[in-house]
This record gives C-alpha cells, sequence and structure tokens, in this order.
C-alpha cells in the first residue's frame, strides 16, 4: 500500500488506471476536471505549480497522465500541446521531486517515434532503441516530455520509469474500429453495436493496427508503480497483436513501404499478426504481460459469433 497521485486521473486512459490501483493504494487525483469516482482529488492546473504543489505533499508515488491526447488536435493549437505537454510535465516532475516521491510513473507515447508512411520502422520488432522523428506537435510533445523525464533520472534521487502506451481502446471504440478495419483491410464485416453509448471514434487509425486495451494498459501502469527497479525505459504497453486480421508484414508493407530488416524473424513466423513494438523488455522490466488479444475483445463485448462472418474467431484473428 503507498500513497498515490495520478495527474489526468479523471481522464480516459486515468479512469482504467484508478480502477485498477485504488483497491492495493490511497489514491489522489489530480486533474483540472473533477473525477467520476470519489476518491480525494485536487481539481487544478498542471500549469499551475502554486495550485497544485499541496496534493504531492506525503506521495510516494506519481503517475503522470495529464496532457493533451493526440484527440485534441481539434480544439487546442500546437503551441497550447507543448505548454501542457512539457511545460506542464516539467511542473509535475519539479513537484514531486521536491516532495521527495520515490516512484514517478511517466506516460509517454509510440506517438514520439511517428512510424508513419513518411517515417517507417527502420527494423523490426521495434524497441525502445529505435529513433523517434515526430512531425505533429502531439509527437514532438511526448518526445520532449521523455527528455524532461530522462532530465530528472539524471539526479539519480527518484526512480523513474517511461511507459510508451500504443493506441489505447476502450470497449465503446471497438465497433468503430472494427469497422474501419473491415474498410480498409477487408472483411469481416463488422458487427451490430449493442450499447447505444458506443460512439464513433475520430482518431486516425494507425496504420500498424496496433492497440492494448484501457484495462491491460491499467494493469501495466501499476505494475511500473509496484515492481522492484524497472528502470527508466521506455517500455511499449501494446497487446501482443493487432486489431486487423491482416498478417503483420503485409500490413507494414502496404502502409509504410518496403519491408525493413526483420531482427527477428522467428517471432512473425511463430506470430503472423505480433504487434511491430517489442513489448518483450517490458515484460521483463515490469513483470507485465497483456491479458487481451482482439479476438478475446471481441468476444467479450459481441459474443463468439458476434461478427457476421462464417469463420470463428480463433480463425479469423489467431
Ligand atoms: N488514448 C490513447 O490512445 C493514448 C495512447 C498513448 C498515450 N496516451 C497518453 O495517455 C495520457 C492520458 O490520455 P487519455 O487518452 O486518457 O486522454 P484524456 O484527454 O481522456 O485524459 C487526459 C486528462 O488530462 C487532464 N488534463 C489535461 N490538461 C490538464 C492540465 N493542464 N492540468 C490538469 N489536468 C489536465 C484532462 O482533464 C484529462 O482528464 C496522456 O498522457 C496521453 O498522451 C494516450
Amino acid at each position: 500500500m503507498a500513497r498515490i497521485l495520478v495527474t489526468g486521473g479523471a481522464g480516459r486512459l486515468g479512469r482504467h488506471v484508478v480502477a485498477e490501483i485504488a483497491p492495493h493504494h490511497e489514491v489522489t487525483v489530480l486533474d483540472h476536471i473533477a473525477p467520476a469516482s470519489d476518491l480525494p482529488s485536487i481539481q487544478a492546473s498542471i500549469l499551475d505549480r502554486d495550485a497544485m504543489a499541496p496534493a504531492f505533499t506525503g506521495q510516494e508515488a506519481v503517475i503522470h497522465l495529464a496532457a493533451h491526447d493526440a484527440d485534441a488536435a481539434d480544439r487546442v493549437d500546437e503551441t497550447e500541446f507543448l505548454r501542457t505537454n512539457v511545460e506542464g510535465t516539467f511542473n509535475v516532475f519539479y513537484l514531486a521531486r521536491r516532495a521527495g516521491v520515490r516512484r514517478f510513473v511517466h506516460c509517454s507515447s509510440v506517438a514520439a517515434l511517428n512510424i508513419s508512411h513518411e517515417n517507417p520502422p527502420e527494423y523490426l520488432p521495434i524497441d525502445q532503441n529505435h529513433p523517434c522523428r515526430p512531425t505533429g506537435a502531439y509527437g514532438l510533445s511526448k518526445q520532449m516530455g521523455e527528455q524532461v523525464a530522462r532530465r530528472f533520472a539524471m539526479f539519480g534521487d527518484m526512480e523513474i520509469v517511461c511507459l510508451r502506451p500504443t493506441l489505447v481502446v476502450y470497449d465503446w471504440v471497438v465497433h468503430t474500429l472494427i469497422t474501419t478495419s473491415a474498410t480498409v483491410d477487408g472483411p469481416p464485416v463488422p458487427a451490430v453495436p449493442k450499447k447505444p453509448e458506443w460512439q464513433g471514434y475520430d482518431e486516425v487509425i494507425p496504420g500498424s493496427r496496433s492497440w492494448v486495451s484501457g484495462f491491460d494498459a491499467g494493469r501495466a501502469f501499476r505494475a511500473a508503480v509496484e515492481c522492484t527497479d524497472p528502470g527508466f525505459g521506455p517500455w511499449f504497453v501494446a497487446a501482443t497483436d493487432n486489431h486487423t486480421h491482416l498478417p503483420t508484414l503485409q500490413l507494414v508493407e502496404r502502409e509504410f513501404g518496403p519491408l525493413p530488416e526483420d531482427h527477428a524473424p522467428e517471432r512473425f513466423a511463430a506470430d503472423p499478426r505480433a504487434s511491430i513494438y517489442d513489448i518483450g523488455p517490458t515484460t521483463a522490466a515490469l513483470g507485465w504481460e497483456p491479458r487481451e488479444r482482439w479476438a478475446e475483445v471481441i468476444a467479450r463485448l459481441f459474443g463468439p459469433d458476434g461478427l457476421d462472418d462464417p469463420r470463428p474467431l480463433e480463425e479469423l484473428f489467431p
């Protein structure tokens, strides 16, 4: 049991993280909106050091999630991304160190790498040594946030763990991901959504079709705060497979161009739908492994026959 401050704990990922850790730790949420839960919370901006300083008193660990996520691009300009995600991150590190916090889990993103057609992977699978070449303000802000984290790690008085989640998939976006993947990648055709609150999903779906469930992402943050000697990382947080039935190498060629050098051909031979991101080092460092593969999420939400396709889910998404 530890006292843990979760910034951004009222957000989408934050809710999963808080749900995972609150039964085991004394959690306080710091966010500029009120959390849905009745946990102790402080409403303050991470851009306002004075307002949020009292929240750090007595905390043993900080999980820092507060940020403008990629989907804020239609609401905030580039400067605002950098201010909140870099200057705000600096403020949170500064106050955590001043308060004597022992463990700091920093939430970065695979967006720091910007794997895309303009920046194809240099090699596969992608590990923590792969270069980061962000062009968008969000990806740049996440890369700069990691630099801030490294700077504070150099002082040596606070254990800092940096996690890079890929697209975090909440239950209410699964239907849209199935629909979009079906349109672009071919059948199966989508299931009928069963709940009215399952809204459309406006973010651009990554070419890699990489994903991680909110549940597994929450577990990764808990592992990062609880494990012994995790090291800085940055550690990828991704499901072992992709949210499409296409084999990964075929997808990579179509989305990013000629296949790069494959450092682990046996990995794609054993699991043709394996993620481009290597979570082996994450498992070694944190003891975390994702529990959900794509077929399991579909079966959980829509039932084993939920897709309008005669083939069983295990055959479609092995
Ligand atoms: N959603 C994804 O697919 C994804 C993938 C990789 C990384 N991430 C990272 O996960 C973290 C959480 O993202 P999310 O998807 O839950 O987004 P979200 O927008 O749902 O949550 C972000 C939270 O941060 C809070 N916040 C924003 N600016 C703040 C400020 N100035 N002061 C205090 N609180 C502030 C918001 O109120 C919100 O509750 C972010 O760091 C994001 O970059 C998200």
